[in-house]
């Protein structure tokens, strides 16, 4: 029956630790759809050479997320999980669909003007190209789901209106992947804004909790959350969107519904709330920072295990190029 399951894959960038934002968005999806579908998960370094990385610090940072996933429940006995540029065809097929990408649809990528806006100094013309190298990320293993956050769902969009084009300009090959999004959390927010997204490329680093930080770090910018004016603890995120995003981190973290979260801070004031949440972040975090610390003293055992990660996805990857290939009239031996 193994046939029988659908695709998932999803990647992650190795631009330093992850936030609870990329936790609660994505992680806790991609390891909850590992018992039910057949899963490849990427750290994606190749996205992350759009941004001028030191060597030192991406192979540090590549390192280091494998273990936070894993420490995060990503079983590469269940998945297939693997480091992005050690599967090459993933730059093969990044460059083939540069040819069914239009340069409009490209432009029109809020990430990426977002992005652009950010580093004035090097918009290159990777940064430009990233969406399309995501569609082949995808479209590589013959994908049905792909768990994101919100912030990708448009490049979920373009990929597959990619997939549509070659499969109309050759023949059906692609699948046509569909987003899977959290019920909450699709986009958590800033603590120090709560009008834009937390991220970890945020200058104010009291807008973001990592995966990472330490105890008292977290307990620290709960505290300083910016809330709203009233005094209400309810989920109305056009309304209160501070508090709202509170009550989505604690949902998330204590393992309970948005009713059963708001129930709870019922008649309670928001130094109650701040505290409280916090205290389910740390708890929640401890056994992944407990994992971590584990997986990364043993930097060989984790090595291995990305190389097999990266035979098992070089395999697909390898049947879906020569499809490929001989769609496109490629001349193979
Ligand atoms: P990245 O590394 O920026 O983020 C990883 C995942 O976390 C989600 N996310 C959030 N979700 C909720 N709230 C937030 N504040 C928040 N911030 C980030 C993102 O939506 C994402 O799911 N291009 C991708 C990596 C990638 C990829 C792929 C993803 C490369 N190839 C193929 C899916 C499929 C990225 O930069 O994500």
């Amino acid at each position: 029956m193994e046939e029988c399951k659908k695709r998932v894959f999803s990647a992650i960038q190795p631009t330093g630790s992850i936030t609870i934002g990329n936790y609660i968005g994505a992680v806790r999806n991609m390891v909850a759809m590992q018992d039910e579908y057949d899963c490849l998960y990427a750290v994606a370094d190749l996205h992350s050479l759009t941004v001028d990385i030191a060597p030192a610090a991406l192979r540090k940072n590549t390192l280091e997320l494998a273990a936070i996933l894993m420490a995060a429940g990503i079983d590469p006995e269940k998945s297939v999980f693997f480091v992005q540029s050690q599967v090459h065809e993933h730059a093969e097929l990044g460059w083939v669909l540069n040819c069914y990408a239009q340069f409009g649809e490209a432009r029109r990528m809020t990430q990426f003007k977002d992005k652009s806006a950010k580093a004035p100094e090097n918009v290159n013309v990777g940064l430009f190209d990233y969406p399309v190298l995501m569609a082949a990320d995808i479209l590589l293993y013959m994908t049905d789901y792909v768990p994101v956050g919100k912030d990708q769902v448009q490049h979920l969009e373009l990929s597959r209106t990619i997939a549509e084009r070659f499969n109309s300009r050759n023949s059906p090959t692609f699948k046509v992947p569909e987003a899977i999004l959290p019920k909450f959390g699709q986009k958590v927010r800033s603590l120090s804004d709560p009008t834009a997204k937390m991220s970890k490329s945020d200058s104010d680093p009291n807008g973001y909790v990592l995966v990472l930080d330490r105890p008292e770090d977290i307990a620290r910018k709960f505290k300083r959350a910016v809330t709203d004016s009233d005094s209400k603890i309810i989920y109305a995120p056009d309304e209160k969107p501070g508090i709202s995003n509170l009550l989505t981190i604690y949902s998330a973290f204590a393992g309970v519904d948005m009713d059963e979260s708001v129930k709870r801070f019922e008649g309670r004031d928001y130094a109650y709330l701040k505290t409280t949440v916090a205290d389910a972040v740390i708890e929640g975090l401890r056994p992944i920072r407990e994992g971590y610390e584990k997986l990364m003293a043993d930097k060989d055992g984790l090595l291995k295990t990305l190389a097999v990660g990266a035979e098992k996805a070089s395999y697909i990857a390898r049947r879906t190029m020569s499809k490929v290939w001989r769609k496109l009239g490629c001349v193979r031996p």
